[in-house]
């Protein structure tokens, strides 16, 4: 697993002066707590580390045991262990704009083993309106006074390129960005990672990785669910800002990149930032926009469109659809178009990089031969497959549709995938940014669709109205199909390793 590779690299991991962590928010039962559990129960942490929750709610630890259970997925045998995990689980109640509910924590963290000089990783899973605050506060009365200081930031951070530069001014007043760590959990995942090692790591793909082979890319995310009662929150955001511009951004810079000088986490940066620079803003005339409403015929949530959830304003403009084309002008994708699709309640789960090649040149086969793709999908089972033409199997002499297909669960049958959210809390602790998200990668990405998100929010452009459970709007691949994206629909995949 790699998360324990990291950790054996970890210097620190017999570390005498053992971190401690606080912790906050709802985000913290269904996925911190859980990870934190995993980690702890797999030893991949310093077996000294503290956990200490800080919210305003008056908790026990009992009650967040109560509330994270469910998602922790305990096995058999594991009671003693986790009873050991819950030992080391503390909390504090403050408010978050009081120094004095910090000079409590900081007394409290102080108490711990390791006391003042512990290392302190700070998971800050807070609403926006408290960064702030908690923030400075945390700066001035929590910081460890001989270990290191790290900082957790979950999105959003800030909602445009104006807020999200207010943020990063505040951040950087307070901390260093070898200090703060921005998640996207999508650089967490195992095939989102593959992605550097495939394109850097294979003689065969890097020569054909350019403006002269492909002929375009399809990043994807789509989900089978609505908002599922996020309306409220949902609704001041939208599908662009919860999903393209960090995650699918962040994975179309893994696909377009150079090759960065080394693996280390600020050659690989640069170059994602380099790849940003090169885009311009996304114009409203290259996107279109959806809004689900419900199937009548549909079952359960299927019936209910955005606007019947009651958190969501009757005459709501926000998106829960989007397809966006963008360019990189660099020599190597000139002219590629790079389409960004993604959408909530939507015919199936599935997130994926698509490359399609161009034509054969000089076809000697009748135009039989169908465009190459290379499919790297990241969710659900994860693969990698290549779609090509080989000759039909027997006394034929034609060209058939099939792939080269590296399907994990049968490759690799016995490794156990960790959770995305595991292995970057890993990094954290093993001061590994590569995967996190650097200050000026933000305001990159920012940049590139600030002044869309900008117009249909003045404008109120409407979203075209699709049904749940279907493939979006059809305006959406008639965008698609225009730039250049051919779907042949004749391509069929057989699982190979059904026995
Ligand atoms: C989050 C979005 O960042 O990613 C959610 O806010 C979305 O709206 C989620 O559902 C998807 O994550 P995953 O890992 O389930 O694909």
């Amino acid at each position: 697993m790699e998360s324990r590779a990291s950790a054996e690299n970890n210097p620190w991991i017999e570390d005498e002066c053992p971190p401690s962590i606080s912790l906050s928010g709802d985000l913290a039962k269904k996925k911190i707590y859980p990870t934190l559990w995993w980690l702890f129960r797999d030893g991949l942490l310093p077996e000294q580390t503290h956990f200490v929750g800080f919210a305003r709610s008056s908790l026990t630890v009992e009650a967040i045991r109560t509330a994270s259970l469910q998602y922790m997925k305990v096995a058999e045998g594991e009671v003693d262990r986790l009873s050991m995990f819950f030992s080391r689980n503390s909390y504090v109640s403050g408010s978050y704009g009081e120094e004095v509910s910090f000079s409590q924590l900081q007394a409290h963290l102080g108490s711990l083993p390791g006391g003042a000089d512990a290392n302190r990783l700070f998971y800050l899973a807070l609403p926006p309106s408290v960064y702030h605050d908690v923030t400075k506060n945390i700066r001035h009365h929590c910081m460890s006074a001989r270990g290191w200081n790290r900082v957790i930031v979950e999105k959003p951070f800030g909602r445009d390129l104006q807020s999200s530069q207010e943020l990063s001014a505040h951040l950087s007043s307070l901390f260093s960005e070898d200090q703060i760590y921005r998640i996207d959990h999508y650089l967490g995942k195992e095939m989102v990672q593959n992605l550097m090692v495939l394109r850097f790591g294979n003689r065969i793909f890097g020569p054909i990785w350019n403006r002269d082979s492909v002929a375009c890319v399809v990043l994807s995310f789509k989900e089978p669910f609505g908002t599922q009662g996020r309306g409220g929150y949902f609704d001041d955001f939208g599908i662009i800002r919860d999903v393209m511009q960090n995650h699918l951004l962040q994975m179309l810079c893994l696909v377009a990149m150079e090759k960065p000088a080394s693996t280390s986490s600020d050659d690989v940066r640069d170059e994602k930032v380099k790849v940003l620079k090169c885009i311009a803003p996304v114009s409203l005339s290259d996107v279109v926009l959806g809004q689900y409403v419900g199937n009548s015929r549909g079952q359960g949530d299927a019936q209910v469109g955005y606007l019947d959830d009651p958190t969501v304003p009757k005459d709501s403009t926000t998106p829960t659809f989007a397809t966006a084309v963008l360019y990189v002008h660099n020599e190597r994708w000139d002219g590629v178009p790079f389409i960004l699709r993604c959408g909530k309640a939507l015919n199936e789960r599935k997130a994926e990089v698509r490359l399609q090649f161009t034509d054969v040149p000089g076809d000697i086969f009748g135009a039989r031969c169908r465009r190459n793709e290379l499919v790297v999908r990241v969710q659900p089972n994860e693969a990698i497959y290549a779609k090509m033409m080989s000759k039909k199997p027997g006394v034929f002499f034609s060209p058939e549709e099939t792939e080269l297909d590296l399907t994990y669960h049968s490759r690799y049958r016995d490794v156990k995938l960790p959770d995305a959210y595991e292995r970057l809390i890993l990094d954290v602790f093993c001061g590994s940014q590569m995967h996190f998200v650097r200050s000026d990668e933000l305001r990159e990405a920012w940049r590139i669709f600030t002044p869309l998100l900008h117009q249909i929010e003045e404008e109120r452009t409407p979203p075209i109205p699709y049904t749940y459970g279907s493939r979006g709007p059809p305006e959406a691949d008639e965008l698609v199909k225009r730039v250049g994206f051919r779907y042949e629909g004749t391509y069929k995949w057989v699982n190979p390793h059904r026995l």
